[in-house]
């Protein structure tokens, strides 16, 4: 008589991959999970098992191959049926106006022409494809005509379904295509990028540059397991091939892949006149700081894939859209020097002194280098030749240094012993990676103590700004907070570019800053910790 626990449990594995596959589905695209993280963890741990036990019966398509594949010794080659073309960049508004123009002008109208405007994802291009309702393939761009087989690292991206949604066991709307050729973007959002570069940092790897360099780094690993613990992400935005998938617009295109299970991006807003689309790109640039990953302008696609047909491409890019591309916050310049700042608890704190460089519309000569572990740690010189970046209002950053520009004149920084100020002793306590001035006298700490006690959170004394805060430190009229209180008229208009009715209106505003709530009066002294 045969044991009943040798027969396979193929009913259990299926049910274990239909459940898998829909709530994964649910968490994803729907953004609507209805089972906890661990009842999901459960299930997978559970399939896993049995799968290993039988393993005739695991399937390139089930969720478990979600943790990788074996790994491969390099990666095959596939051709792309339908060439991936890429997008003629537009810099300013009357890029984008000239561009609806010649639209116009090719197809001999002068009707409006309606668009679709989508972020333009700072990722990876990749195509998927579907055989029957499965994911059979997936490779990169490449040169556009031939990328790199990709398949078991795309397959470990959580919201790629692996199966079509339709195909699955609510197939209401769509029938499964017997060919579906998607296309889309993978990329890594903030917070995977952080917790990545947190962790290449404690196992002495590199770190990534930005979340870009860190997606392709970890598309492109021969060992799938390796891509599997990497925080990648998906969105789709168009399809190659495909049989009896009907649509008249691209809008529809997005809808048709959303039913079947892919992610679509949120902010793609579809039925545009050209007007509409750069007010689009305006309110797209100002969330951009906001969003949770990269994204480096809008793509606007002409919607009616009737008009897209005559319009046709070059060798090089499609003639119906063009990407709206915002301004580059990464550059790279030079360091010319390395200078120290004290701050207001004696803080040491290297600034790199830059060749000026635009980012995004700013001009940047300074950016912050932290303390000497981070100089250490990315290994910075003056003279290197560095990558900066700047977002939103927060001081400029060295991403890494260009190594291969090096030139040998490069200089060591070596923090100061010395308070650079007041020439005290520094002391670098325990635990810490700052450095300390331990004079509570040095200028450059009162300075910045008064100027902490004026500022609008705090006392909030108007016109006590911190040019007025200098002088009175370097004359030695202010030694502490407490002397603001003691400054007369006279002190006052003795000032470089004082008159008398500002002198009044500082004392005024002074005496005003008197009555004070507790909160910002404990947080006027400025106490450690
Ligand atoms: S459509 C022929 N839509 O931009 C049209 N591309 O410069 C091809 N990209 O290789 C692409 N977001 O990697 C399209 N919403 C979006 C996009 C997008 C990012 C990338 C894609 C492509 C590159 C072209």
């Amino acid at each position: 008589m045969q044991k009943h626990i040798d027969r396979p449990p193929v009913s259990k594995i299926e049910f274990l991959r239909k459940k898998l596959h829909k709530h994964n589905y649910l968490y994803y695209i729907k953004d609507d999970p209805e089972i906890s993280d661990s009842e999901y963890d459960r299930m997978m741990k559970e399939l896993i098992e049995l799968e290993k036990s039988y393993p005739d019966l695991s399937r390139p398509d089930s969720p478990s191959m979600r943790v990788g594949a074996p790994p491969l010794s390099a990666f095959a080659t596939t051709e792309h049926t339908i060439p991936m073309l890429s997008l003629d960049n537009g810099f300013d508004d009357s890029d984008v106006l000239a561009f609806d123009k010649k639209i116009k002008k090719n197809l001999d109208t002068s009707d409006e022409i309606l668009y679709t405007a989508e972020p333009k994802l700072d990722g990876l291009a990749v195509e998927l494809v579907y055989e029957n309702g499965r994911l059979t393939r997936a490779s990169t761009r490449g040169d556009g005509t031939r990328g790199e087989l990709i398949t078991e690292n795309i397959r470990t991206i959580r919201s790629v379904p692996l199966i079509l949604h339709s195909s699955d066991e609510s197939s209401d709307e769509i029938k499964t295509p017997a060919l579906l050729e998607v296309r889309g973007e993978v990329f890594m959002g903030h917070a995977g990028f952080k917790k990545l570069n947190r962790n290449q940092l404690a196992n002495h790897l590199n770190i990534f540059a930005n979340p870009r360099n860190a997606a392709a780094g970890s598309l492109r690993q021969l060992d799938s397991k390796i891509t599997a613990q990497r925080p990648l992400e998906i969105f789709v935005y168009g399809i190659g091939r495909t049989t009896n998938i009907l649509a008249e617009s691209h809008w529809e295109y997005l809808c048709i892949l959303k039913k079947l299970g892919f992610r679509i991006n949120s902010l793609i807003k579809s039925g545009l006149t050209i007007k509409a689309v750069i007010e689009y790109y305006r309110e797209l640039s100002e969330k951009r700081d906001s969003l949770p990953y990269d994204i480096d302008g809008v793509v606007v696609k002409v919607d009616s894939l009737k008009l897209q047909q005559s319009l046709g491409a070059t060798s090089r890019s499609p003639r119906w859209a063009i990407a709206y591309k915002f301004a580059a916050v990464q550059e790279t310049t030079k360091i010319i020097n390395i200078e120290v700042q004290v701050g207001r608890t004696g803080v040491l704190t290297p600034v790199a002194i830059l060749a000026p460089v635009n980012i995004a519309g700013v001009n940047v000569t300074r950016a912050t280098l932290h303390n000497e572990d981070e100089i250490k740690r990315k290994n910075i010189k003056i003279g290197d030749t560095v990558l900066i970046q700047r977002a939103g209002d927060v001081i400029p950053e060295i991403v890494k240094v260009i190594n291969s520009r090096r030139t040998g004149d490069e200089k060591f920084f070596p923090m100061p012993a010395n308070c650079p100020v007041c020439g005290a002793e520094v002391v670098r306590e325990k635990d810490e990676a700052a450095v300390r001035c331990v004079n509570t006298d040095c200028p450059a700490q009162v300075k910045e103590r008064i100027k902490h006690f004026a500022s609008k959170a705090a006392f909030d004394i108007e016109g006590l700004g911190d040019k007025l805060v200098e002088q009175l430190v370097e004359k030695g009229i202010c030694n502490s907070c407490a002397d603001i209180f003691y400054l007369n008229i006279e002190q006052l208009k003795a000032l470089d570019r004082m008159g008398a009715v500002s002198a009044e209106n500082i004392l005024k505003a002074i005496d005003k800053s008197k009555k004070i709530s507790f909160f910002r009066f404990i947080y006027g002294l400025g106490i450690r910790h």
